[in-house]
């Protein structure tokens, strides 16, 4: 039964592209996305990243998705079975959730705790400078809030109401955008505001450069849910009848457009409520420091507030029970352990673990792991997003392309519709993908080191 379960099929067209949806939109788009375009020189960031969502972002998903619902398995499983020696690649690909889900969690509490800031009335006080970094440098009140967004993950994924998730996903997140599509445009109506839109939509060519590539490349990764095994895991749902292509880029566009938004939303905010010249330098505080700002001064701000931490705290679970579910299946496949105890386990493991990134903005901000200013968090973020995706995405292009060969992919696709893109995904699996992941990852350590130098 619980094997039957595991293994189920998602309900029907729209089951595959919500639940992969739901998996990519989530803090990703909302928080990290803006911070980063903000960091990168707005608008030739965007530019580099939408560039790489269409090209890298489409051949790596197709080829995720379509090696999961070719082998059935998920990640641990799909390699190794199309090729014995191969097997370690999943088990690379596992290590992502694993790091990401513990400081993933920190933040989704951090979400909680705003809801409950709007919901006792404490609107104006979050709008204040140091709210947020008053909060975030506590030692209890952050872990109390991550264990909340933890259990709340734990306890969806123990009861598995999947069916709740798709239902209750197809009526919050249009609410979610419709909400964030209102607020950015009560934004970029307020006087101010153009200096932060032209930042953040007309690229300046002269702010580009390899830090901007490599940003862009790692956050398609993480906001996309790609180069950790969460698409062939949930490829490995999907029907054979689904419209694989299609499906990829509805959730690339869906997932990208979103991000978009959230940026339109948040980076002329800064420009409007603390100067334009915060704009580079304006980190993961951002949303969290600006959207209160925002709601202050909005009509029924606060309430609007409220509301809007709900649906973020929503898109954020989406994403962390997708992270759950991924490492307890991980778990699944190698110990012979029912998988109730194991979501027990993990819970516990991911709070222990997360409690490093939470401590790391009070206690532990001494240590500074990428140099200074930096903390824990950071450090988590950096090594999944940069340094191990990029690793699985390169070995899963050499993998696709030379040893099992490109045909493969394309013969699943087939099977479910034509494949319009075919040229574009073979030479981007083959040639430009693998090229220019080996050029990030040397960027990216020579990067690393620079900064540690600091
Ligand atoms: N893609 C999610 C987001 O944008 C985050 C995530 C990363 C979810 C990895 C699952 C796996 O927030």
């Amino acid at each position: 039964m619980e094997e039957q379960s595991s293994r189920s099929k998602f309900s029907g067209k729209i089951g595959f592209v919500l639940a992969a949806a739901g998996s990519a939109v989530g803090l990703g788009n909302l928080w990290r996305f803006p911070y980063l375009a903000a960091k990168y020189g707005g608008g030739i960031f965007l530019l580099v990243y939408i560039i790489l969502a269409v090209t890298f972002g489409f051949a790596l998903m197709t080829a995720e998705v379509a090696l999961g619902r070719k082998t059935g398995l998920s990640v641990s499983g799909a390699f190794k079975k199309l090729n014995k020696k191969w097997a370690f690649l999943g088990y690379i690909s596992a290590s992502v959730p694993i790091i990401i889900l513990p400081y993933y969690s920190v933040i989704g509490g951090w979400v909680t705790k705003y809801i409950e800031t709007y919901f006792t009335g404490q609107g104006t006080a979050a709008a204040g400078a140091d709210y947020f970094g008053g909060f975030i440098s506590q030692t209890w009140q952050p872990i109390f809030w991550f264990g909340i967004f933890v259990l709340i993950t734990a306890l969806i994924v123990f009861f598995g109401v999947e069916k709740g998730i798709e239902r209750v996903s197809k009526f919050m997140m249009p609410i979610l955008v419709i909400l964030s599509i209102g607020i950015a445009i009560f934004v970029i109506t307020r006087p101010g505001s153009s200096a932060g839109l032209k930042y953040y939509l007309i690229p300046d060519f002269s702010k580009f450069s390899s830090t901007t590539i490599l940003a862009a490349i790692g956050q398609l990764f993480y906001s996309m849910s790609l180069a950790m095994g969460i698409m062939i895991t949930y490829g490995s749902y999907m029907k054979k009848d689904v419209d694989l292509e299609k499906s990829v880029h509805q959730i690339e566009y869906f997932d990208t457009g979103f991000a978009l938004i959230a940026g339109l939303m948040i980076v002329p905010g800064v420009a409007v409520y603390s100067g334009v010249e915060n704009l580079d330098s304006s980190g993961p505080a951002l949303m969290f420091q600006v959207l209160p700002q925002v709601f202050d001064n909005m009509p029924m701000g606060h309430l609007i507030g409220g509301l809007f931490f709900i649906l973020v705290l929503f898109a954020a679970l989406t994403s962390s029970i997708s992270l759950m579910e991924t490492v307890v299946s991980i778990f699944q496949d190698k110990l012979k352990i029912s998988r109730r105890l194991l979501v027990v386990l993990v819970t516990i493991g991911t709070f222990a673990i997360g409690l490093l990134s939470s401590l790391g903005f009070g206690p532990l901000s001494f240590i500074e792991p990428l140099g200074a200013g930096t903390s824990l968090l950071d450090f988590f973020d950096f090594i999944s997003n940069s340094v191990i995706m990029p690793i699985v995405a390169l070995f899963t292009c050499i993998f696709v392309g030379y040893v099992i060969k490109t045909k493969a992919i394309s013969d699943e696709v087939k099977i479910s519709s034509k494949f319009h893109w075919e040229k574009l995904f073979v030479v981007m699996v083959k040639y430009i993908a693998p090229i220019g992941l080996v050029a990030i990852l040397i960027s990216s350590v020579l990067n690393s080191l620079g900064i540690a130098k600091i």
